[in-house]
């Protein structure tokens, strides 16, 4: 039931991305956007569609938000791995925005695509325009000096910083990140239909702290063949992660007391949430 929902999310996705990028100019830095939105595992894009899906809203009516958040969400890969920020030349499995253009295109591209982000949550498919106000002004907060940017922020200054992060530290960095991606993605459904986000928003908090532990662990013990990015990254750059302060076994408990949790928020949708259950269970187990 999982791997199908979101293959079939990840193809949906796919070619709402290829129609809406189809029209742009024949330029090296569209070539780019095209390239760095390709490929990927679609979960922010996912939590849109599924979360949407439980408030009974087709795809049609929410394909848009789901494509922007990928968008914004490749466009932070983009800039991650640049030169400046992890220098990193494989993303996915391929050489990275960069390496295969230059810096320039990849900053620009990367630019673009924050801005196509916040141009398809302006939609009329996706409905009433106060709701697409408040998405566009939630992607805003959960992308900037409160959400993901405040995260890489702390997270570039935690590797030349005196001491390691503290646990508590560590948890705030991340909930900026990677959580606010995840928590504006799972509650996207919600506000679309215009329902309590409450139970999706604890969802996707004990999600996304997850996600990262699981990224962390990945970047010790993952195959890099598999993950499709340079791994063993961490140590090398002396960053305190949930596995350097709580261990393997520690993080890995961690890890799955969230999963647990994530799982429990939904109890007020029974079984209608199974998939999201799944999708909780996967983000752990994934080797990508
Ligand atoms: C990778 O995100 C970067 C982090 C936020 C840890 P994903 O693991 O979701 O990357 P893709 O989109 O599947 O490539
Ligand atoms: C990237 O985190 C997070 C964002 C792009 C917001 P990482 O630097 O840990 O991700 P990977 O390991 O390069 O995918
Ligand atoms: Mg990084
Ligand atoms: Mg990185
Ligand atoms: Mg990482």
């Amino acid at each position: 039931m999982f791997p199908d929902r979101l293959a079939r999310a990840q193809q949906a996705i796919a070619a709402h991305l290829a129609a809406r990028l189809a029209g742009l100019p024949d330029q090296p830095v569209v070539h780019a956007m095209r390239y760095a939105v390709a490929g990927g595992k679609r979960l922010r894009g996912f939590l849109v569609l599924e979360t949407a899906a439980l408030h009974d809203l087709p795809v049609e009516a929410t394909i848009d938000a789901a494509a922007a958040v990928e968008c914004l969400h490749a466009y932070s890969l983009v800039h991650d791995d640049l030169p400046a920020m992890d220098d990193d030349a494989l993303r996915r499995g391929q050489p990275t925005v960069h390496v295969k253009w230059d810096e320039a295109t990849a900053i620009l591209a990367g630019d673009a695509l924050q801005t196509l982000a916040f141009e398809l949550l302006a939609a009329p498919a996706l409905g009433p325009a106060e709701r697409r106000v408040a998405l566009v002004a939630s992607l805003a907060r959960a992308s900037g000096a409160e959400g993901m940017v405040l995260g890489q922020a702390l997270d570039i200054a935690a590797e030349t910083a005196p001491r390691p992060l503290t646990l508590e530290e560590i948890t705030a960095l991340q909930a900026g990140k990677t959580g606010a991606l995840i928590r504006w993605s799972a509650e996207a459904g919600a506000v679309l239909a215009g329902a309590d986000p409450a139970p999706l928003r604890a969802y996707a908090t004990a999600l996304g702290l997850a996600f990262q532990i699981a990224d962390d662990i990945l970047d010790v013990t993952g195959d890099a063949d598999k993950a499709g990015k340079a791994l063993r990254k961490d140590a090398v750059a002396g960053k305190a992660t949930f596995v350097s302060l709580l261990g393997l076994e520690g993080a890995r408990a961690r890890a799955e007391a969230l999963v647990a949790e994530a799982q429990e928020a939904l109890a007020p949708y029974g079984g209608r949430a199974d998939v999201l259950r799944d999708c909780a269970r996967f983000v752990l187990a994934r080797e990508s």
